[in-house]
């Protein structure tokens, strides 16, 4: 699932890939979307209050079982999902064009949520893998997508998961029906949409203390490092003072421009934390887990 577009952040063009090999696939065609200068405003962050998604799992969206390291979930199966959303009114015809031509991202109006991103995969799986203490513990998952992560980390008993994705549809169709389909009562599951900009208000309304994290996990989100400064002011916001973030994601992303050096060169300038790679996957394009924490 490497990125499969080239896209100019201000235009409407954007170029797609054809997608049957995400590595080896070279044919590209030239797609525009419609997308109204307005809509490209950043979205503000609010907090979704789950309905009864769970009776209104429509038949034709499926699920399957995934398996972590010994750690069992039940997810939505994502081209079913495109399918069935394709068909749905959302009012706002951008999302939909996206997925319906398998476009990954459009900066500002669908960042890719409804994708299952590789790095994803990779942190769940480290997630369940490692020694690495849940249990009784806050976590919130920025740029969640389907959520895997949190899942896992829900499902090793931690006390909290927050989710948080910039489509509130993300959020709504696929994050909250994969909470409903693996949760545990006794975790506390909170879900906010939005630009991260805008997110420790929506937490913390009007709160000049917000609530703070012991861990924090997010999973190919370092892939615009015009996006750095309000990701790492999000993270020093809602950091535990002794908590721990793990960033899984690419140590480069061509044609788009971040990667884990460069973020770990801009939290090393901005002072606030420090950061080591943690678990390195070999690939055609490496893979990295980067463990950041406070500097002391
Ligand atoms: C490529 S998707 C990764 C989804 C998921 N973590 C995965 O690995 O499958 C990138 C995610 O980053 C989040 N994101 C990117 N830029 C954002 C921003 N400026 N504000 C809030 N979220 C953002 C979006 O929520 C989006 O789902």
């Amino acid at each position: 699932m490497a990125f499969k577009f080239n896209f100019q952040s201000h235009s409407k063009s954007i170029t797609v890939e054809d997608e049957d090999d995400e590595l080896t696939a070279k044919t590209s065609k030239e797609i525009t979307l419609d997308v109204p200068t307005e809509s490209r405003t950043r979205r503000n962050s609010i907090e979704i209050q789950p309905k009864d998604h769970k009776t209104h799992l429509p038949h034709e969206v499926k699920t399957i079982k995934q398996e972590f390291q010994g750690v069992k979930l039940t997810v939505i199966e994502q081209r079913s999902l495109e399918i069935y959303l394709t068909k749905q009114d959302f009012g706002e015809l951008d999302i939909l064009e996206a997925v319906s031509w398998h476009v990954d991202l459009a900066p500002g109006v669908y960042e890719g949520g409804f994708k299952v991103w590789e790095c994803g995969v990779d942190l769940a799986n480290f997630l369940c893998d490692q020694c690495i203490e849940i249990a009784g513990k806050r976590v919130l998952e920025l740029g969640c997508g389907a959520g895997l992560p949190g899942l896992c980390a829900m499902k090793k008993d931690a006390k909290a998961v927050h989710f948080q994705d910039y489509n509130s549809e993300v959020i709504e169709y696929l994050t909250v029906k994969n909470v409903l389909l693996n949760n545990k009562d006794k975790c506390e599951c909170r879900f906010f949409s939005g630009d991260w900009s805008t997110l420790v208000n929506a937490i913390s309304p009007n709160n000049p203390k917000p609530c703070s994290y012991d861990i924090i996990l997010t999973a190919e989100t370092i892939y615009n490092p015009e996006c750095y400064e309000m990701l790492s002011k999000v993270l020093d916001a809602l950091l535990a003072p002794d908590g721990v973030i793990y960033v899984s994601a690419k140590c480069n992303y061509f044609g788009v421009g971040g990667g884990t050096r460069l973020f770990e060169d801009h939290l090393t300038a901005a002072g606030r934390f420090t950061s080591e790679v943690y678990h390195r996957i070999t690939a055609n394009v490496p893979r990295e887990i980067l463990k950041i924490v406070r500097k002391t």
